[in-house]
């Protein structure tokens, strides 16, 4: 007997140690995040390990790259933007970590990891970034606990994000034998809690009486703002195509900031359209009239976090409910799953609740409501009218209003302070044509500045769009539609340098595609002024609606007209090939160039992937893609 309770006792000794160790189990969840939803998601696993784990969430780029292989348990939360790029803040993690690799050291042999992207299955090289951390985390020989976890914001990713956050969360509790001593039912349902604290939040009319500036006060999104001004906007189409793209003249209101190179890109923080502001406005139960500056107040840090886009110390500005809902938050894209439920627990009809609360749940009702209605706030509110919402709700939940980027259309060169962009104006209804009009942010933002506005721009660099370094070799550019942007800074560019005595014997040829010549020939005239002063040394286009034509596309061209020019430039000439536009197009380009160097280089398709890479390499082919 005595035996016996001896070794109960021991069991529960060691049960009880466990335990305390398993406490003392220290997991990092690494985020890099464009919008704030990689750390929303960061919080999320947070909740979830810390049942078993002691969890902490750091930004990629506060995180010190040494302390990698002194973790226990690694989790890394990651989107992944443009052309398969890290969001600004994981941009350092991968450089640093491959220097380390190249000297062999910090090896992260005891650290288990897993890692989860954020993407959109709209762009080439979804969650690009994602796995590149898995390989590399692979690749230092740490131990993955769990496949990577992809989630495309186009449908399902806070279901993915989740499942994979269930998951993971089992998986590391079975590597470090915790399986005893967790509630995994417990932990799991914390994923599902919105705990939101209603209490915890006020909002509160501001002893700073004065607005303030939106330009400063868009710090919180912490790029490095400029204002620039609106100097000339010109319709580029034609009356008759019933359609905008405009060229938007800007002026850097100081000379020394804002410096790029052709390829690079202009980052603009636009407003939300004034009438869905007042809209909103109305709706809200509790809204302060526009002369009232009003602050957030929020009791306790620590309980705001789940489904919240917000980084730690990012603050909302004191600013009256007008500019909060103008330039701070997104108010038109689909609320999230999260904001949903939370409507649904202030909604006071029995039937809206419900229908919101099930929409809330992030299944396939809700990616089919968003993916037919792609509904704003607005219309949310209007189909749950009974929804009785405040506006520290709001404040506190709502994602932070995203800059959009476009390819800067000018060079430095010839239009010093200047910023040129080429923005198509973005209508369209909803529900297959059936539903609302909604109108794009940003290109309707700047269809209707005046020149007095500011317009708040950071310049983010390509580096892997900008004219070759060896400056006479050939280059071949083909940019349908608004994707002849970036190569209309290429064609100044080369104008400024044959003024300033280069050559103009050199090759640049650019391949354009738009619906007919009466419409929307984009920069036609600037295109033949560019080919007589000799910067564009071939120009091609291909029209897709030419009334009594066969439609054609710039793929087209490449094969029927031009592929034995293409594969020598490419091939012969050792040139650049660079596509800019919309991403089906931007592929089928790919494939076509493809089969030109089948058929012209007699290479098989492997050996022609083999070349491909090698031109990537090389930095001879160049992708500016826009979804
Ligand atoms: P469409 O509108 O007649 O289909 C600029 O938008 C031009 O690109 C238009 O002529 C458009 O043709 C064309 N375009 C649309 N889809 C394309 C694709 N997948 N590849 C190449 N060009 C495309």
């Amino acid at each position: 007997l005595h035996f016996k309770e001896l070794a109960k006792s021991v069991m529960v000794t060691s049960r009880m140690m466990k335990k305390a160790m398993a406490n003392r189990i220290k997991t990092t969840i690494l985020y890099a995040t464009e919008t704030g939803k990689s750390y929303a998601y960061s919080l999320i696993l947070q909740e979830i390990f810390n049942h078993a784990f002691d969890a902490k969430v750091v930004a990629m780029d506060q995180y010190d790259i040494c302390n990698l292989e002194y973790e226990s348990m690694l989790l890394v939360v990651t989107s992944t933007f443009g052309n398969g790029d890290p969001p600004e803040n994981g941009e350092d993690f991968l450089l640093f970590s491959f220097i380390n690799i190249e000297h062999g050291i910090h090896k992260i042999k005891s650290s288990r990891f897993a890692v989860f992207g954020l993407g959109s299955r709209a762009y080439p090289h979804f969650c690009a970034f994602a796995h590149a951390v898995d390989t590399l985390l692979g690749e230092l020989e740490g131990e993955r606990v769990k496949e990577i976890g992809e989630g495309d914001e186009m449908c399902g990713q806070e279901e993915c994000f989740r499942n994979w956050a269930q998951q993971v969360f089992k998986a590391a509790c079975d590597t470090f034998c915790l399986q005893e001593e967790v509630n995994l039912e417990d932990a799991n349902a914390s994923l599902k809690s919105t705990k939101f604290d209603k209490s915890n939040f006020r909002v509160t009319v501001s002893d700073v009486q004065v607005e303030p500036n939106y330009v400063e006060s868009n710090k919180m999104h912490r790029k490095k703002l400029s204002p620039c001004r609106l100097i000339r906007r010109k319709n580029l189409q034609s009356e008759k195509s019933g359609r905008s793209t405009i060229l938007i003249q800007l002026e850097k209101k100081n000379s020394d900031v804002l410096n790029f190179q052709p390829g690079d890109h202009l980052g603009i923080y636009p407003r939300n359209d004034p009438a869905l502001v007042k809209a909103l406005i109305s709706k809200i139960r509790d809204a302060t009239d526009d002369s009232t500056v009003v602050r957030l107040e929020v009791q306790d840090e620590k309980k705001t976090f789940i489904g919240n886009y917000w980084d730690a110390d990012t603050r909302l500005p004191s600013c009256t409910l007008t500019m909060a809902f103008s330039r701070f938050l997104d108010i038109t894209t689909p609320p999230t799953p999260q904001l949903l439920k939370l409507f649904s627990e202030c909604n006071v009809n029995e039937e809206q609740s419900t229908a919101l609360r099930i929409l809330g749940q992030g299944e396939s009702e809700y990616e089919d409501w968003k993916f037919s209605n792609n509904p704003n706030l607005v219309e949310v509110l209007n189909e749950f009218p009974s929804t009785q919402v405040d506006a520290s709700l709001l404040l506190k939940q709502l994602p932070l209003l995203q800059a959009r980027y476009y390819s800067i259309s000018s060079s430095p060169d010839v239009y010093p302070g200047e910023i040129h962009c080429t923005v198509s104006v973005v209508t369209y209804h909803t529900r297959g044509g059936d539903g609302p009009l909604h109108h794009g942010v940003c290109s309707s933002y700047l269809n209707s500045i005046t020149d007095e506005e500011e317009v708040p721009c950071f310049v983010r660099m390509a580096p892997t769009f900008h004219l070759p370094t060896k400056e006479d070799a050939p280059c071949i550019l083909v940019g349908p539609g608004t994707g002849i942007a970036p190569f209309r800074s290429f064609w100044q560019h080369r104008i400024s340098q044959i003024q300033k005595g280069a050559s103009k014997d050199r090759t640049m040829a650019l391949l354009f595609g738009c619906r007919n010549p009466q419409q929307d020939h984009l920069y036609k005239d600037e295109v033949e002024t560019a080919m007589k002063q000799g910067a564009i040394s071939h120009a091609y286009t291909a029209f897709s609606r030419e009334e009594g034509k066969p439609k054609q596309y710039v793929q087209d061209v490449i094969m029927n007209d031009i592929s034995e020019f293409v594969f020598d430039l490419i091939h012969t000439r050792n040139g650049h090939f660079y596509v800019c536009g919309d991403v089906t197009m931007a592929a089928e380009v790919h494939r076509t160039l493809k089969d030109v160097l089948c058929i012209n280089g007699g290479m098989t398709p492997e050996q022609v992937e083999e070349y491909i890479t090698a031109m990537k390499s090389e930095d001879r082919y160049h992708e500016d893609i826009f979804g």
